[in-house]
């Protein structure tokens, strides 16, 4: 499935594009934000992807939710891959079919991490307005998005799309002295 064709492209995650993941990890990228830098992490991540490349890809297409549910009432999570020709990054987008609504727990509609090689290129704002286009062709009207309040670079894609600020408060996902910028984005 692709979400966005032109360049970079949004895709789902596949095992041919996998080495271009698992490169990245090599290099010191986090897929989780919360985690970069973290070298036990990465390792850990490399060496469970390396042991089972298959199982690695199937918990990334379903953790923490698969993109499709037989209920609408059972969170869904679109688990996105960023290719410019090679690995770029990933962005996801998780919503309750029904509601539209943020699952509980999660923070926001949306995350995206770019590896650190390829930043500044405009490809987490290219990833966020498809995004914004495939999460109203799926019946939602709005994102809430979440950026801890120092990463200027995540508030500025955010931004760039329209973000409007709701409130700056902590996550439940997150170290309670956290403090994040809650967006709303109209699609
Ligand atoms: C946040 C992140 C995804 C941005 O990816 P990106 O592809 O570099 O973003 P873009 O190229 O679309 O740039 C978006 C804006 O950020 C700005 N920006 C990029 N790096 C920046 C930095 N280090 N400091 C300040 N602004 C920065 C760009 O100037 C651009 O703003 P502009 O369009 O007004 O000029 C990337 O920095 C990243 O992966 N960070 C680590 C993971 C993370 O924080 N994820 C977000 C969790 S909410």
């Amino acid at each position: 499935m692709t979400i966005l064709a032109t360049n970079p492209v949004l895709v789902r995650p596949t095992l041919d594009a996998l080495g271009g993941y698992e490169d990245a990890l090599a290099r010191g990228w986090a897929p989780d934000p919360r985690r970069t830098g973290d070298a036990a992490y990465i390792a850990a991540e490399l060496d469970t992807l390396r042991a089972d490349r298959a199982g690695y890809l199937a918990r990334l297409l379903t953790f923490p939710a698969p993109a499709e549910s037989d209920s609408p009432t059972t969170p869904v999570n679109h688990a996105l891959w960023i290719l410019d020709g090679e690995f770029a990054g990933k962005a996801d987008l998780r919503f309750v079919p029904a509601t539209g609504a943020v699952p509980d727990g999660v923070p926001g509609h949306v995350g995206y991490s770019v590896v650190p090689w390829k930043q500044g290129k405009g490809y987490a704002t290219a990833a966020l307005r498809a995004l914004m286009t495939f999460a109203r062709a799926k019946g939602l009207t709005e994102l809430h998005i979440l950026c801890n309040v120092e990463n200027t670079a995540s508030r500025a894609v955010v931004e760039n799309v329209g973000g409007e600020v709701e409130h700056v408060g902590s996550h439940p996902s997150d170290r309670p002295e956290q403090m994040k910028v809650y967006y709303r984005v109209r699609v």
